[in-house]
């Protein structure tokens, strides 16, 4: 089985066969928060988990944009058969939405985890330009350490090991895809006024304490995606995925194995 696949010079972690499912990650993290969930769906489907623009060895955008990660994705599914069920982690939402507007011929399924469809308001930029400010001033650590206990729900902060798997992704990610999140973020569009047209399969998902994305929004998501599904994770808050991989991976197998048939 291969584990990696080389595509444009990026290694792009795969493992398993059958059905493409592509999960992508959200911010300040890498296709590594997705490694628990991607080990219980291998069994069934072939789950490729890439990095988004500005890690390791992904192309640095000058001009970042959700958008921009979006065209990744689909360079990424075009080169892995063209077609996959698509998974989406808060950014990594906001992108799947955007892939959905852009190039919907590659989504056959699509999955949104702990996300949101609305853009950020005038509060929220502000609050984005102060932590690109801080990060330019103090380092992306100062930024991207204060993320982590946000990430995680009050039971989930009290598992020391967890805890520092969380720190250790979110430590090794570089200046430039702190700032970079932060910009595409900051200027995304607001996705809600096209969730009716969203003409797939699609499955919310949200840690029952997500302090980020909170339930909320993701019943509003569901509401407004004509037949979409909505499933809460207990005891989890916005990291569900690696809080509780059994339970998020049970969602998402469910889905996959119905809408990929
Ligand atoms: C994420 O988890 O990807 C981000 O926290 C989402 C956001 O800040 O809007």
């Amino acid at each position: 089985m291969r584990t990696k696949y080389q595509f444009r010079n990026v290694e792009v972690r795969e493992e398993g066969s059958g059905p493409a499912v592509v999960l992508v990650h959200g911010y300040p993290l890498d296709g590594d928060m997705w490694a628990d969930v991607s080990r219980r769906l291998s069994p069934k489907f072939r789950v490729l988990r890439p990095d988004l623009p500005s890690r390791r060895d992904t192309p640095h955008p000058s001009q970042p944009s959700i958008r921009e990660y979006a065209s990744w994705i689909a360079a990424v599914i075009d080169a892995a058969g063209g077609r996959a069920g698509v998974a989406g982690f808060s950014m990594g939402g906001y992108v799947l939405l955007e892939l959905l507007r852009a190039r919907p011929e590659t989504v056959a399924a699509a999955a949104f985890v702990d996300t949101q469809a609305g853009a950020d308001d005038a509060a929220g930029r502000q609050a984005r330009n102060r932590a690109i400010f801080t990060a330019r001033e103090m380092g992306p650590s100062a930024v991207s350490d204060g993320m982590i206990p946000k990430l995680l729900s009050a039971g989930s902060r009290g598992r020391p090991d967890l805890v520092a798997r969380v720190r250790a992704i979110v430590r090794r990610q570089n200046p430039n895809s702190i700032e970079n999140d932060l910009l595409a973020m900051r200027d995304r569009a607001d996705s809600l006024p096209s969730l009716g047209a969203v003409s797939v399969p699609a499955l919310i998902v949200v840690g029952s304490e997500d302090a980020i994305t909170p339930p909320a929004k993701a019943a509003a998501m569901a509401q407004a995606i004509p037949g979409a599904a909505l499933v809460s994770i207990p005891g989890a808050g916005h990291l569900s995925p690696m809080e509780k991989p059994d339970e998020v991976a049970a969602a998402l197998s469910g889905f996959f194995e119905k809408a990929l048939r």
